[in-house]
């Protein structure tokens, strides 16, 4: 039986750093765009986690806004309304990581169900794949706003399994996110931990992934070999 990959949209297929080339404009170095950048990711999924515990969704891109208003006072950067929303505007259209359309190409050609699954809204989404060039290789876009929750929400995983009408051991999730990763093993779906980078360690808990690839194009080789 084929697999079904719902591949996360954020840090797995699309590169959340890639807005550092816009903060470079406004940032003493390249080091400080790349701090910000990462710091600005990481509140904006805290955002996410505390906004689904509490009960008190809003689309994710508002999550993103007020990271970034919580990055630029943490790190004093300064940042006007202004250059917010250029920055917003670079968010919404961030590139794919080098390995992806290559590799979605090979499993398209290899009859392989691709679907992008993400805590981004549909129009989000859809507008990060369409300018990322990767938006022939979805079947379906599967947004968490659908429920309003946030990953790694389990109610977020069966919602997944019951849109693809499919068996959750046919489902592989295919995320960078470690948090994603265990929050599709714990429902029961296959798991793929995408390893982009090699000096971040997966969570020590009693849950491990299924499969570990180092990017997309040897998940490819994986699955089609
Ligand atoms: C996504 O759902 C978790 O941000 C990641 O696209």
């Amino acid at each position: 039986m084929l697999p079904i990959l719902a591949l996360d949209v954020y840090g797995t297929l699309i590169d959340t750093q890639g807005v550092t080339v816009a903060l470079e404009q406004h940032l003493p170095s390249s080091e400080r765009a790349a701090e910000f950048a990462r710091r600005w990711r990481d509140k904006q999924l805290e955002y996410s986690f505390r906004r689904s515990l509490m009960g008190a969704y809003v689309p994710f891109k508002d999550c993103i806004y007020q990271a970034l208003q919580f990055t630029d006072q943490a790190l004093q950067t300064s940042l006007s309304v202004h250059d917010h929303a250029q920055l917003m505007a670079v968010y919404a259209q961030l590139p794919a990581f080098p390995d992806v359309p290559s590799a979605l190409n090979q499993l398209q050609a290899a009859g392989i169900r691709c679907v992008a699954f993400s805590n981004g809204t549909l129009e989000a989404v859809t507008g990060l794949l369409y300018h990322a060039g990767l938006d022939a290789y979805m079947q379906d876009i599967i947004s968490v706003d659908e429920i309003k929750r946030f990953k790694p929400d389990p109610a977020v995983y069966i919602h997944l399994s019951r849109r693809l009408n499919a068996r959750a051991e046919q489902i592989w999730l295919v995320s960078s996110n470690p948090f994603d990763v265990i929050g599709a093993a714990q429902t029961g779906l296959r798991s793929v931990w995408v390893r982009r980078d090699a000096e971040v360690p997966f969570d020590p808990w009693d849950i491990a992934p299924d499969t570990c690839v180092t990017d997309l194009q040897a998940l490819a080789a994986h699955i089609v070999s």
